[in-house]
């Protein structure tokens, strides 16, 4: 048998990410004591970000697991403690720095990661749904993504993500909680079963910007903002807040959503951000005669994108057409996005087509061609 040291045990433990903070255990002061015995049983004692941590059990089981991998290890026990005010103020300062007011990091020069704003003129074109499918099919690709539910009196991201876990609270940051590797904030979090939310402008633009500087998003490579419908204060204040958020517009092939979307793409005129490109969703529904049938008409994705091409002068690319899927509202209601769900389907192939173009690279290969145009109007 192989003698365990510290060290190796140390090493395991650095392998082990707090589910939350999504970092190594070791770096974040969460490694109490390590005891092993002569007969090679190891005893870890682990400190707890705040004691209603409801990921106990969660981390309890990493840390075993990882522990129990080590050659030599016999029995493996865990006892948890939580940390002191000190040790939580040092672990804020360590994850974000010492300034007293928290900035938001998605507006700082310099940020890496890309910011989406998905917009549409009219409520149930389907901006929830594209907006956590590409979440999803995003995350799968290894990188680290955000949503935020900005739809605050609307906000449905929970559900379609399929969770209903509240963030906990470490100091004055919020940790989003995470699902099918997403993470996400929305005001459904805060509030008590379906109440709804009665707020005005200032208020909302307030509660945004807590759920961008408050809440501990971490090294994100993509943040999706789910915008609710139309061009009122919300979109206002995202473009005030991230002025480099990009708009994503969706829009059903009805000419007559087409121009209401047309007036919500538009709005990035007057605050100057780039329109990443247009979604057409509820394209066809594929019959099972092999014949599409165009509910919602044809045509108005394409001209959106050729509207808004000729108002911002640079290209606004159309960047898929999702046709309508039973599927896709099943697994959207079951908590499940579509592209994890059933990926093969033709929603989730048409969503998935949409992920490849927005072309988003991870953090570490920043710098290198994005592959897809970076014009940016001004
Ligand atoms: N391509 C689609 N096929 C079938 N159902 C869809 C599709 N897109 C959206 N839906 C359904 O339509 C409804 C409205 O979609 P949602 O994403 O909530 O729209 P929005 O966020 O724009 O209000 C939801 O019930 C959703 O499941
Ligand atoms: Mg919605």
């Amino acid at each position: 048998m192989p003698v365990v040291t510290e060290a190796d045990v140390r090493g395991a433990l650095a392998k082990v990410d707090d589910p939350e903070i999504r970092k190594p255990i070791t770096e974040l002061g969460m490694v109490k004591g390590i005891r092993i015995e002569p007969d090679g049983n190891v005893h870890v004692d682990v400190y707890l970000t705040t004691a209603g941590c409801p990921l106990r059990t969660e981390i309890t089981q990493r840390v075993s697991t990882a522990v129990a991998d080590v050659p030599g290890v016999g029995v493996v026990s865990v006892d948890l403690d939580v940390m002191s005010d000190e040790q939580r103020t040092e672990l804020r300062k360590q994850l974000r720095g010492d300034s007293a007011d928290p900035v938001i990091p998605f507006a700082q020069p310099g940020s890496l990661t890309r910011v989406y704003a998905v917009a549409s003129g009219k409520g149930g074109v389907g901006k929830s749904s594209v907006t956590v499918n590409l979440a999803a099919a995003l995350a799968e690709r290894g990188l680290s993504v955000g949503v935020l539910d900005a739809d605050i009196y609307g906000h449905s991201i929970p559900r379609m993500l399929g969770t209903d876990a509240r963030p906990t609270q470490v100091e004055r940051m919020i940790m989003p909680p995470v699902a099918h590797d997403v993470k996400m904030i929305s005001i459904a979090q805060f509030t008590k079963g379906n109440t709804p939310v009665v707020w005005r402008g200032p208020m909302l633009h307030r509660a945004l910007q807590q759920f961008l500087a408050d809440v501990f998003w971490g090294d994100l490579d993509v943040l999706l903002l789910d915008l609710p419908p139309g061009t009122g204060d919300v979109a206002i204040s995202i473009a005030q807040l991230i002025p480099n958020a990009e708009i994503l517009v969706v829009t059903t092939p009805q000419i007559a959503a087409a121009e209401v979307a047309e007036r919500a793409g538009a709005i990035a005129l007057q605050t100057r951000q780039r329109i990443a490109g247009v979604v057409e969703n509820m394209s066809w529904l594929d019959l099972p005669d092999g014949s599409r049938m165009e509910l919602y008409g044809s045509g108005g994705g394409q001209v959106v994108a050729d509207r808004l091409t000729r108002a911002v002068g640079a290209e606004v690319p159309l960047l898929g057409q999702i046709p309508i899927e039973q599927a896709l509202r099943e697994a959207g209601d079951a908590g499940t996005p579509i592209v994890l769900k059933d990926p093969e389907s033709p929603s989730a192939v048409a969503l998935r087509g949409v992920a490849d173009k927005l072309a988003i690279r991870r953090r570490g290969l920043a710098g290198m061609s994005l592959g897809i145009d970076t014009t940016r109007h001004l």
